[in-house]
């Protein structure tokens, strides 16, 4: 294993011992709002702080961005780690147990090693650039579906911005009508990575933020898949809009996509 990977595992794994312990007594937590429908909870911090501390200990002089906290020593080096400490806040205060821990890390803009881990499964997803995807060890691939009529393809609604909502719902009623189903799991790092290991076929989102979407775009990529904007392009990670599938699936999927967007 690569040893920024290592690094990123042992951050993980020290996280999810916080959060675990904390999801035991979720009456205690304390849940600020930081704008309509977006939650921190203590866990998310605490989280958050555990793995910049394993992180800086490996490697002191390297750049943080991470969800909470915020950005440190960004274009002071050409390593860039992106952090996001609890994805799936909103199911883990709720003590829905979809949620995870990712971590990606970028050298020269580009993500080399991604590790995306859910604690409640005990499902790790790990990826490094050229070396491929894998689940607890295993190596994984994205489905062989090509029928879309027997995809399941997986989403996030608009829960901040809802701005875009007439334009998402129109969307939403094309994938319904043309797949095997939907589904809207609340962890877009989960999500992606359930289209790495072929648990859904592909997955669509707006608006998403760097740490959402940093690992596990390299965890689809390494099993086979591509990740594009909503035009096809490779905007996803400035623009946060995203489209994840197996080659032949995200070509129809930007197919049903491409007539609702201005
Ligand atoms: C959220 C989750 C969710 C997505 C939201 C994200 P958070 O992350 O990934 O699936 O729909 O847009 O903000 O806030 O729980 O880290
Ligand atoms: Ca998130
Ligand atoms: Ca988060």
């Amino acid at each position: 294993m690569h040893p920024m990977l290592n690094v990123a595992v042992k951050a993980a794994r020290r996280a999810a011992n916080i959060i675990q312990r904390g999801s035991h007594n979720l009456d205690a937590l304390r849940v600020d709002k930081k704008k309509p429908n977006d939650f921190v909870s203590d866990m998310d911090r605490a989280s958050e702080e555990a793995i910049i501390e394993t992180i800086l200990d490996a490697y002191p002089k390297h750049a943080i961005l991470a969800e909470e906290s915020g950005a440190k020593g960004i274009g002071e080096s050409e390593y860039e780690w992106i952090i996001d400490p609890i994805d799936g806040t909103t199911n883990f205060i709720h003590g829905h147990p979809q949620y995870a821990i990712s971590i990606a890390m970028a050298h020269k803009g580009l993500i080399q090693q991604a590790v995306v881990y859910d604690p409640s499964r005990n499902d790790l997803f790990t990826a490094s650039r050229g070396v491929g995807s894998f689940m607890n060890d295993r190596r994984i691939r994205v489905g062989k579906r090509v029928s879309l009529l027997e995809c399941v393809i997986g989403t996030g609604f608009p829960v901040t911005d809802q701005s875009y909502l007439d334009t998402y719902l129109g969307m939403l009623k094309d994938v319904i009508t043309r797949t095997a189903g939907v589904r809207r799991e609340g962890a877009a790092s989960l999500d992606l990575c359930n289209v790495a290991c072929g648990r859904t076929d592909g997955f669509w989102e707006f608006n998403l933020k760097p740490w959402d979407i940093a690992a596990g775009s390299l965890i689809i990529q390494e099993a086979g898949g591509i990740v594009t904007d909503f035009q096809g392009e490779q905007e996803w990670l400035e623009s946060g809009n995203i489209v994840a599938a197996s080659p032949k699936v995200l070509a129809q999927l930007l197919q049903i996509l491409a007539p609702h967007l201005a």
